[in-house]
């Protein structure tokens, strides 16, 4: 690999990808760029761009392509060594080809996260966030020590409203529709590698230092 990669982590909602990126953030130096969070950021600000996304996000579909390309661009011209971890874009081939366009030069590793629809749902119903530091809990897996409260920060913990089951089902429709032939394109590419999210979120942490191990990535 060359000196700047960037790493992308695909996967239907809920499969880790948040949860996967802070971790690596945390072991690789590598900044975390989530698409999700910035927008949700922008939301909590009550910026224009936060109102115009708000619904659009709420009801679990994808906000315009130029919006996210937008925020990816002036991300990426940062001056950030060694690499990038994506959680969240490309999520359609118009912004994998975006994303090809402004990459040149910057190698690319996408780990694909793959997780059984029915697992999917289950995750999103129990998930909490901390409205202060961002960690992110599961009421099944990794539940707080005190109810609705963060271990870390003592921050309130809180329900992404797309996380309503009605939402969660339009987002894996929208994934089905959107992303999975993105998935599809890449799995053709030497740089695509899977990995099981099914497993603990320890042993997915382990496979994909794994796989950056090998490919160069991280010492
Ligand atoms: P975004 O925030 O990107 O949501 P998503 O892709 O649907 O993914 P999630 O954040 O829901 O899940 P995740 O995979 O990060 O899982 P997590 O680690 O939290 O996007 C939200 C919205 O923003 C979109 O719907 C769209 O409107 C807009 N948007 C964003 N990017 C866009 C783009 N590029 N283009 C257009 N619109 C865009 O884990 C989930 C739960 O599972 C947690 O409770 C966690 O604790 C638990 N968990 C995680 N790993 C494990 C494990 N291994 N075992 C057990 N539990 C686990």
């Amino acid at each position: 690999m060359g000196e700047r990669v960037v790493v992308i982590l695909l996967g239907p909602p809920g499969a880790g990808k948040g949860t996967q990126a802070r971790r690596l953030a945390a072991r690789s130096g590598y900044p975390h760029v989530s698409t999700g969070d910035i927008l949700r950021q922008e939301v909590r600000d009550r910026s224009d761009m936060g109102m115009r996304v708000e619904a659009i996000m709420n009801a679990g579909e994808l906000v315009p392509d130029e919006l996210v390309a937008r925020i990816i661009g002036q991300r990426l011209e940062r001056d950030d060594s060694g690499g990038f971890l994506l959680d969240g874009f490309p999520r359609n081939m118009v912004q994998a080809r975006y994303l090809e366009s402004v990459c040149n030069g910057l190698d690319l590793l996408i780990i694909n996260l793959t997780l059984e629809e029915s697992e999917v749902i289950k995750r999103l119903t129990g998930r909490r966030q901390c409205s202060g530091c961002g960690k992110i809990y599961n009421l099944a897996y990794s539940a707080p020590q005190i109810e609705a409260i963060c271990d870390v920060c003592n921050g309130a913990l809180i329900v992404r409203p797309d996380d309503r089951a009605d939402v969660i089902l339009e987002r894996l429709r929208v994934y089905r529709e959107q992303t999975v032939p993105l998935v599809e394109h890449y799995r053709e590419r030497g740089y695509y590698r899977e990995v099981d999210g099914s497993q603990g979120a320890i042993e997915v942490s382990d496979s994909i230092s794994e796989i950056m191990t090998r490919s160069g990535v991280q010492e």
